[in-house]
């Protein structure tokens, strides 16, 4: 079956956060079951695009409301994503280093999704399937089926997966112009609370709606921005499936971004050498148990609790534990959690910006990862640190909820219930009793380093989708 994936990110091309690492991971594992998975992204002006070689395959001209833009589509010229990569070119709005954030955003991402769908009539291409990813990409299925231009892919299945609700793309009638011309008895498919609202549009006009773990599917339906009377009008069409990883790039065995490589044997002393790294670089204390964070430093993720959260915990435990946060985001968080340094230094550290490598480590070398969610649709972090071994420290919310037991219930991890100050002081506090008591350790080292979260499993669920879904 041939399927086309259309996102904003996909690592290691563009990544802002775990979409990428998604889109990225998934198309591979698709293909490896005997499948032809292709990735459509925009042509962005960064490193990996100017590293790498690319061979033009198409170029056209798009129509967005008076404006006429070139577009080239670029094929990645080796394969050795494990996918036919193509990039969409459109100077005038992609060639800028980041993904998101531009004030022309909604101009962006709808000129993108008419190269896409221009590329696909102008080239006689037929997918089996149009699976497209988040709010970027959510006015094709309607665009699809109902812009005269694209009338011969009106018939082809697409699906919308949502990776975060809280996202949307609203943008005013006043742009209605830029999508190219259709019924207007059908503008009801774009629209939702006044505005047009392409995540609601692709929820409307998609073939399936996949969230990305069963448990924000049933939440999504109580607190989505909004959103929650679409999808429970919806829910005959949804599927929460759980996210995979992709177990070639996150493999402590292999993982060249890593210190010291290890396997189930040999974890112990190999997480330590990359916790003796981390606490050389950071001035940290190697004979402490050492909670990081690594994330988006948004509300989402909890991270205004942070400061607070450190401090607490920090003087309860005072010269007992390590605090290692690698992150961006809110410049108000970030100026918080700097100014923590000298207050609790040598046990405390931040590096305030992305850093893939640096992750990497931290996954090998922590002994806990913290997680106080306060949305998480599923979340990959966590899936990470059990892969390296480092015990998740969870809020019980979306895919946290799906992949992270309580040690007391017989699990692995440290779950609390509210994403609040007090919740994760006191999980802190469990954890470090945990961290003392060195049988319990070994055994629940031994047992998440066993845990299978690959996408060889997880695609699966995508394969049974694709398959029932026949043109018609
Ligand atoms: P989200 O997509 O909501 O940010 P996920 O848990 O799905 O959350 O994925 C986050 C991804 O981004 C992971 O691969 C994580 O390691 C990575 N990441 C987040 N912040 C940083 C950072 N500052 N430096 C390096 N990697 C980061
Ligand atoms: C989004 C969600 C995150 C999820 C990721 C990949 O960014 O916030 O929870 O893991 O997408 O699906």
């Amino acid at each position: 079956m041939e399927i086309f994936h259309i996102s904003a990110e996909c690592y290691p091309v563009a990544k802002v956060g775990g979409l990428a690492d998604v889109v990225g991971a998934l198309p591979k594992y698709l293909n490896k079951a005997g499948h032809h998975a292709k990735v459509v992204v925009p042509g962005y002006d960064n490193k990996w695009t100017n590293e790498n070689e690319f061979d033009i395959v198409h170029n056209g001209k798009l129509k967005l409301g008076w404006f006429y833009f070139n577009y080239t589509v670029l094929q990645e010229r080796t394969g050795k994503l494990g996918f036919p990569l193509y990039l969409i070119a459109i100077p005038e709005l992609f060639d800028r280093p980041n993904v998101y954030s531009y004030e022309d955003d909604t101009e962006r991402f709808t000129a993108f999704q008419i190269a896409f769908l221009n590329w696909l009539v102008e080239s006689d291409q037929y997918p089996d399937i149009i699976h497209c990813h988040d709010h970027h990409t959510g006015l094709i299925p309607f665009m699809v089926q109902q812009c005269y231009n694209y009338k011969r892919l009106a018939h082809t299945p697409t699906i919308i997966t949502i990776h975060n609700g809280q996202y949307q793309g609203w943008f005013g009638f006043d742009k209605m112009h830029y999508i190219p011309n259709f019924d207007l008895s059908r503008t009801g498919f774009i629209e939702w609370g006044g505005l047009i609202n392409p995540l609601a549009a692709g929820i409307k006009s998609a073939w399936k709606v996949t969230t990305v773990s069963p448990s924000y599917l049933e939440e999504i339906s109580h607190s989505a921005n909004g959103l929650e009377n679409l999808l429970r009008f919806e829910r005959h069409k949804s599927v929460g499936i759980l996210n995979g990883i992709d177990n070639e790039v996150w493999n402590p065995k292999t993982d060249p971004m890593i210190i010291g490589n290890y396997t189930l044997k040999t974890a112990k002393k190999g997480k330590e050498k990359n916790k003796a790294f981390l606490c050389e670089q950071f001035g940290l204390d190697p004979s402490k148990p050492l909670f990081a964070f690594i994330g988006r430093l948004v509300g989402e993720k909890g991270a205004d609790l942070l400061p607070e959260i450190f401090h607490n915990s920090l003087r309860e435990h005072y010269e007992e534990i390590n605090i290692l946060v690698l992150g961006s985001g809110d410049t108000f968080v970030e100026n918080q959690l700097n100014s923590l340094k000298p207050y609790f230094e040598g046990n405390y550290n931040a590096y305030i910006g992305y850093n893939e490598k640096l992750s990497h480590i931290i996954y090998a070398g922590a002994d806990f990862l913290l997680m106080p969610s306060r949305v998480e649709p599923c979340g990959l972090n966590q899936m990470y640190a059990l892969r390296y071994g480092t015990i998740p420290i969870v809020r019980r919310t979306g895919g946290l909820k799906d992949t992270v037991h309580d040690f007391g219930d017989n699990g692995f991890g440290i779950c609390h219930d509210q994403a609040s100050v007090f919740d994760v002081n006191y999980s802190i506090s469990r954890a470090v009793g945990l961290y003392h008591d060195e049988k319990k350790m070994k055994q629940i080292l031994n047992y998440i380093l066993q845990i299978d979260h690959s996408w060889e499993k997880a695609a699966g669920q995508y394969i049974d989708i694709y398959n029932s879904l026949k043109p018609l």
